[in-house]
């Protein structure tokens, strides 16, 4: 039985990739998680759905003595994947130094022990984040990054920087960057979702907080950009599809004894969404009717984003299953548990 560390284990991806790990792996995987973007509560959701408990190390990953202690724990560790980061591109902008400090501690910690322990494969949660503003669309891998738009697309930057230099240094380790899209959606049970900030920042967790009540309306922020609707596109990706990519990349690592030190993949659906076209198919898929409106655009964001994810399929063999129907009605039903439960 491989025992996997999924760091961030009670987040939004984690808890997916737990499950996905559980549902579809003999692997046993371990989490460590200090709830600061989280709750515990997680753990007991995914027990109902896979019966299995799921042990947590509360720990911050910022510190390294109790990183350490993770390992000596657990020598067998066999992969990491390591989601653990803050993750809100405007909270960035107003804390610079927190997210520095934070996402790039945990990366290095992470690094030392997994070559101290000798763990063999490491996969990094990136983002499309890196790219910044591009002109050329679809991006692919070689797509040169530009100046990221936020401190937080600059820690994904810095971080997969941080993965190229150290696999200069290392033989023992292989890692594997995932540069997500917009990951939205959520279990199919309803009982796993994206947990909601005060104010969402996400187009998804606004558009169902809005039908449900909790929010009074959705903002299009700008629709006078030089798009076919005249709003932003993004590619949106499932987030149970990110979730069994994550499995794909340990099972390439470990099946592929000459695969490079380190490699970047993009996971997206190469379909570009406009934020009207997505109010529109949750109207569609929910029945609601959704109160939104017009407004100014918002500092920061690009025009148009999505993904050529051939390299992805050529290596993994993965490509995206759910379509954006699917993506839609599973934050819908797990919106509507939440206000149940
Ligand atoms: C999408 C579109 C907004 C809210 C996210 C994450 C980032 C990275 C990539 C993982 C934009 C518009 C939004 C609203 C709106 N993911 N919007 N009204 O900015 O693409 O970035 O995905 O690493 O971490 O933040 O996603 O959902 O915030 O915005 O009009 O109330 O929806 O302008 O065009 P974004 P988003």
């Amino acid at each position: 039985m491989k025992k996997i560390l999924i760091t961030g284990g009670a987040g939004y991806i984690g808890s997916h990739t737990i499950i996905e790990m559980i549902e579809n792996t003999d692997w046993e995987p371990i989490s460590a998680d200090n709830y600061s973007n989280s709750s515990a509560v997680t753990f007991d959701r995914i027990k109902e759905i896979t019966g299995k408990h799921v042990t947590n190390y509360v720990v911050d990953l910022c510190d390294a003595k109790d990183t350490r202690a993770i390992f000596e724990k657990n020598p067998d560790i066999a992969g990491i994947i390591h989601f653990a980061a803050f993750k809100s591109v405007p909270e960035s902008v107003d804390k610079p130094l927190l997210y520095y400090h934070n996402n790039i501690e945990s990366l290095v910690n992470i690094l030392a022990c997994a070559r101290e322990f000798k763990v063999p494969h490491v996969i990094f949660s990136s983002s499309c984040s890196v790219y910044g503003d591009i002109e050329k669309l679809p991006v692919n891998e070689d797509t040169p990054i530009s100046k990221a738009e936020s401190p937080y697309g600059f820690t994904k930057q810095i971080g997969e920087q941080v993965l190229s230099d150290f696999a200069k240094i290392t033989e023992s380790v292989k890692t594997v960057a995932l540069r997500y899209f917009n990951p939205v959606g959520a279990h199919r049970s309803g009982k796993i979702g994206e947990v909601p900030a005060q104010r969402p920042n996400n187009l998804v967790p606004m558009i169902t907080q809005t039908a449900i009540g909790t929010q009074k309306e959705v903002i299009v922020f700008g629709n006078d950009y030089k798009t076919r609707d005249g709003t932003c596109i993004r590619d949106y990706v499932h987030v149970c599809d990110i979730a069994q990519a994550h499995v794909s990349a340990l099972k390439y690592l470990d099946d592929n004894k000459t695969a490079p030190k380190f490699s970047i993949l993009n996971l997206g659906t190469g379909n570009g969404v406009s934020v009207m076209e997505m109010v529109k198919t949750f109207e569609k898929v929910s029945g609601v009717k959704l109160n939104y409106r017009i407004g100014p655009r918002r500092p920061g964001d690009v025009v148009a984003i999505y993904s050529d994810m051939s390299l992805v399929k050529k290596t993994l063999g993965w490509s995206p299953k759910y379509t954006l129907d699917e993506m839609m009605l599973s934050a819908w039903k797990w919106e509507q548990n939440l206000k149940i439960n």
